[in-house]
């Protein structure tokens, strides 16, 4: 199975910072929030990152064109995951909220979507309680927090490589 359409729930700290990897490594990204508010949050992040790339990780202007023709915006969830390969969660560490998510993701999304969480301490096994296909939801723990401006000396190729290769990796679980 080809992956080509990511969508990333979540436009807060965690979740730009994916959807902006993931569109630079070419893939379509569709960002969901449940709020407007939070798609503005993760849109002025995203105007931060292509800074970002060009200063400092000698990205082209047309590689940050095409990151950016890449991603698109919604607090519509059924049109955010309607032909999504896979759905990477970043929404708030709260249970109740998460497993409410998940309830919703899986009346929406095709049969196809895999689910992945981001989650930081709530278990794998909270979540699948709630999602309509178990063998198809994993708790993959990505975040490219190089991004962010106060961790920019941390911030190198051996990162950015370790998720496109994490993203590579769940391919190979199917
Ligand atoms: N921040 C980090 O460095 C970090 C690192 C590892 C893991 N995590 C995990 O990532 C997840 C997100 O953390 P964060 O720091 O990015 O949070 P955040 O608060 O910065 O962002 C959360 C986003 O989710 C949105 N949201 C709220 N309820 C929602 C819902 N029902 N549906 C869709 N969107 C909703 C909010 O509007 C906000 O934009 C958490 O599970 C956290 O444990 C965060």
């Amino acid at each position: 199975m080809k992956f080509s359409n990511v969508t990333i729930a979540g436009a807060g700290t965690l979740g730009s910072q994916i959807a902006w990897q993931t569109a630079f490594y070419g893939f379509n990204v569709t960002v969901f929030d449940a709020f407007e508010k939070g798609l503005e949050v993760g849109k002025a992040y995203h105007q931060k990152y292509a800074e970002l790339f060009l200063k400092t990780r000698g990205a082209s202007h047309d590689e940050i064109d095409q990151t950016i023709s890449r991603l698109s915006y919604t607090t519509d969830l059924a049109e955010a995951v309607k032909d999504a390969d896979i759905v990477s969660e970043s929404i708030p560490e709260n249970l109740e909220i998460k497993q409410s998510f998940y309830q919703e993701l899986g009346k929406v999304a095709p049969e196809k979507t895999i689910f992945t969480t981001n989650s930081s301490t709530i278990t794998p096994s909270e979540i699948v309680i709630a999602v309509d296909r178990p063998d198809k939801t994993s708790n993959i723990r990505v975040g490219p927090t190089q991004l962010i401006e106060y961790s920019k000396q941390s911030f190198n190729i051996t990162s950015l490589k370790r998720l496109k290769s994490l993203i590579l990796w769940t391919k190979t679980q199917l």
